[in-house]
């Protein structure tokens, strides 16, 4: 059988508790499989920091790249907690794992389930993947404060573009696109941004022509917005820079039942580097210890971890089991464990049931 290197970094706030039933549910995927899954525990993120003054070490770097994939849960403290002032883990941890692993592909699905209440009153079909850059933009770091404190500071924030990165990342969009419906929606702001609008844009039109099968077509980020709300069946696969991505995705979430089913991959497509799942949201300190978090999102970024990982059956079946148990949730209130338990008890049930009857 195979062996499966598998790094877990919980995190903070209701990421431990996701991270438990999505484990959940890929030891019951795999129970019966020839895979198997070997799990190494990193405790990384806020609370690590506050005990150790450690957010990631380079040992802690080195033993992650010794993995195959990694799951994340959420990391980040209380926002404004003046404990984690002289840290951040964000940028420290999270951003840190997706520049030094390569993650140039973030990977975002968005798909509103049947049976699953979108607070948008006619949404129609909702199916597309935002394809947001992962190592680029404004999220690099090139900054800095000059006169700091004073009424003259002057803080720069410089989103770094370069071709290399944008062509890679538009590349991958494109192929998802052709493997889809074949629609590509490029989103920036070329008409202020003009200097990375322009290389976005240019780079687009260029790898078109190696895609004659995909509709290309482009917006604004701000009339994104508006589409994504008023008639979001017109996506396929968004491309997008890394800071309009994270916003859009976020709205994608809040579309399609709320931010507790989004799911994502950060992805290093050639592999020469572990790719990091984990739900889109974050640790949610509102909701933390309450054993109320829902663990959809965690559930199915593992199901996108299987698909990277080329264990499609096992990843197609956690979608059947959530397919199943989003179409009979209804209003219950279940705890974040019960929601895991039935997607588990799901695995073997949902592929007996013929799609037809899921589509409610
Ligand atoms: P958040 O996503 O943690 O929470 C936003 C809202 O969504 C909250 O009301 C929360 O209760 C709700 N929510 C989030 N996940 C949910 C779930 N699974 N089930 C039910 N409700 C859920 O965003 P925030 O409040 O802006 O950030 C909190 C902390 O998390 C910050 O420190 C932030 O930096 C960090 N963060 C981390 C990640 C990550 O690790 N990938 C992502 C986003 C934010
Ligand atoms: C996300 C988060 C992160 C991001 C933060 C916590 C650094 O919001 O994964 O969407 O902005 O990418
Ligand atoms: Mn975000």
């Amino acid at each position: 059988g195979r062996t499966v290197r598998l790094a877990v970094v919980p995190g903070d706030g209701i990421g431990p508790e996701v991270v438990a039933e999505g484990l959940k549910v890929l030891r019951a995927v795999t129970a019966d499989s020839d895979v198997a899954f070997e799990e190494t525990l990193f405790s990384l993120g806020a609370a690590r920091y506050l005990e150790t003054g450690d957010v990631l070490t380079d040992a802690d770097l080195a033993a992650v790249k010794e993995h195959d994939a990694i799951v994340l849960g959420a990391v980040g403290g209380v926002p404004g907690d003046p404990r984690l002032a002289g840290a951040n883990i964000e940028r420290g941890l999270l951003l840190k794992l997706r520049f030094e692993l390569d993650h140039y592909v973030n990977l975002r699905p968005t798909t509103l389930y049947p049976g699953v209440a979108s607070p948008l009153a006619d949404p129609g079909e909702v199916d597309f993947v935002v394809v947001r850059e992962g190592t680029e933009g404004p999220y690099v770091g090139n900054g800095g404060a000059i006169r700091a404190g004073t009424p003259h500071e002057v803080a720069n924030e410089v989103s770094v573009n370069t071709a290399y990165g944008v062509e890679r990342v538009v590349r991958y969009a494109f192929a998802q696109a052709s493997a889809r419906r074949g629609r590509l929606t490029l989103v920036h702001k070329t008409n202020v941004l003009v200097f990375a609008g322009s290389l976005w844009k240019r780079t687009v039109d260029a790898v078109a022509a190696e895609f004659p099968g995909v509709a290309v077509d482009y917006l604004h980020v701000d009339a994104a917005t508006i589409f994504l709300v008023a008639d979001p069946g017109r996506f396929d696969v968004i491309v997008t820079d890394n800071l309009f991505g994270d916003i859009l995705t976020d709205l994608a979430g809040a579309i399609s039942g709320g931010i507790g089913l989004a799911a994502s991959g950060n992805i290093n497509p050639e592999g020469r580097f572990p790719s990091m799942f984990e739900p889109v949201h974050g640790s949610a300190p509102d909701i933390a210890g309450k054993g109320i978090a829902d663990p959809t999102a965690a559930i199915l970024s593992i199901a996108i971890m299987l698909d990277h990982l080329g264990l499609a059956t096992e990843a197609g079946r956690i979608r059947d089991a959530v397919t199943v148990d989003l179409a009979e949730r209804g209003d219950a209130r279940r705890s974040t464990a019960e929601v895991g338990d039935a997607i588990a008890a799901r695995l073997d049930q949902a592929t007996r049931i013929p799609k037809e009857e899921v589509q409610l």
